[in-house]
């Protein structure tokens, strides 16, 4: 018989970066689901994810940072754990640029890195080091990319933030998996999100694109949040620098 309580994630604090929309949100409604509780760390008001999260019976404590300046969002991720401890941390806020190499600008360079890579590696660090003080296990949960895997097509800087999610999240795994922290990935394929409106605005991107994905429609921000649970809940305790493909078949073809 399957053990469902090893899905639950009662009883367990959670964070998720840029839980006000998109998959951020999607992962917040279904750590709720599970039983967990949910601090929603952003730059945008949280109002929506905290009615959703809050309809599900769960807490919701809403955060506001700017992950573009790491240092603070380091300084306020510490002063979180020093109030409550956390369980997990989902490292999803992200941001991408769009433009030809031969244009593509440093200011859209910098911006990128800042966000997905730069503040997601010191988010972790901190992370991990409040855990390994107080003695306590943790996961980490990096929402990387299919440009993960590939080269993609005028998004330099976002191709590159993520490349470098991935080893990230292999090299802290090595360094912190003895120490009871998970850290994993999760890499989306075409989800229906802000991130993705301009090329499903894009009516031969759009065609392409979809006649390309094996289940032959674009994700939602659930199918991610169901795979984050797995993530952050003891079904998948012996995973360590995994990433997890939520891509609809994409990279399988
Ligand atoms: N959608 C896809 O197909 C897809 C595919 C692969 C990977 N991803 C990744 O999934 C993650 C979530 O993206 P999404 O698709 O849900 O896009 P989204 O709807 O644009 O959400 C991005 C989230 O990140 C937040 N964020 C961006 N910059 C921030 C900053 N400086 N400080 C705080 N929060 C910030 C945004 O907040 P604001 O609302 O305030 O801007 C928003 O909550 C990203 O890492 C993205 O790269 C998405």
């Amino acid at each position: 018989m399957s053990d469902l309580s090893a899905f639950s994630l009662a009883g367990r604090r959670i964070a998720v970066t840029g839980a006000n929309t998109g998959i951020g949100q999607g992962i917040a409604v279904a750590v709720a689901r599970a039983g967990g509780a949910v601090v929603g760390i952003g730059r945008s008001a949280m109002d929506d994810t905290a009615r959703l999260v809050e309809a599900e019976g769960a807490d919701f404590l809403p955060v506001r940072a700017d992950i573009s300046d790491t240092r603070a969002s380091v300084a306020m991720l510490n002063d979180l754990m020093a109030e409550g401890p956390l369980d997990g941390l989902v490292n999803n806020a992200g941001i991408i640029r769009r433009a030809d190499s031969v244009d593509f600008t440093e200011a859209d360079w910098d911006d990128v890195m800042e966000v997905n890579l730069k503040s997601l590696f010191f988010l972790s660090q901190a992370f991990g080091r409040n855990c390994i003080a107080a003695k306590r296990g943790g996961r980490i949960v990096n929402i990387a990319s299919l440009l993960s895997f590939q080269g993609g097509i005028r998004v330099p800087s976002y191709t590159a933030s993520k490349h470098g999610v991935l080893g990230i999240t292999r090299l802290l795994a090595n360094e912190w998996a003895a120490k009871g922290i998970n850290v994993n990935a999760i890499a989306p394929g075409y989800i229906e999100t802000n991130n993705t409106e301009a090329l499903r605005n894009d009516p031969d991107r759009s065609k392409a694109l979809l006649e390309r994905i094996p289940a032959g429609r674009w994700g939602v921000a659930g199918d991610i949040g169901d795979a984050a649970v797995f993530l952050l809940a003891r079904a998948s305790n012996y995973m360590h620098g995994a990433v997890i493909p939520v891509d609809g078949g994409w990279l399988s073809r």
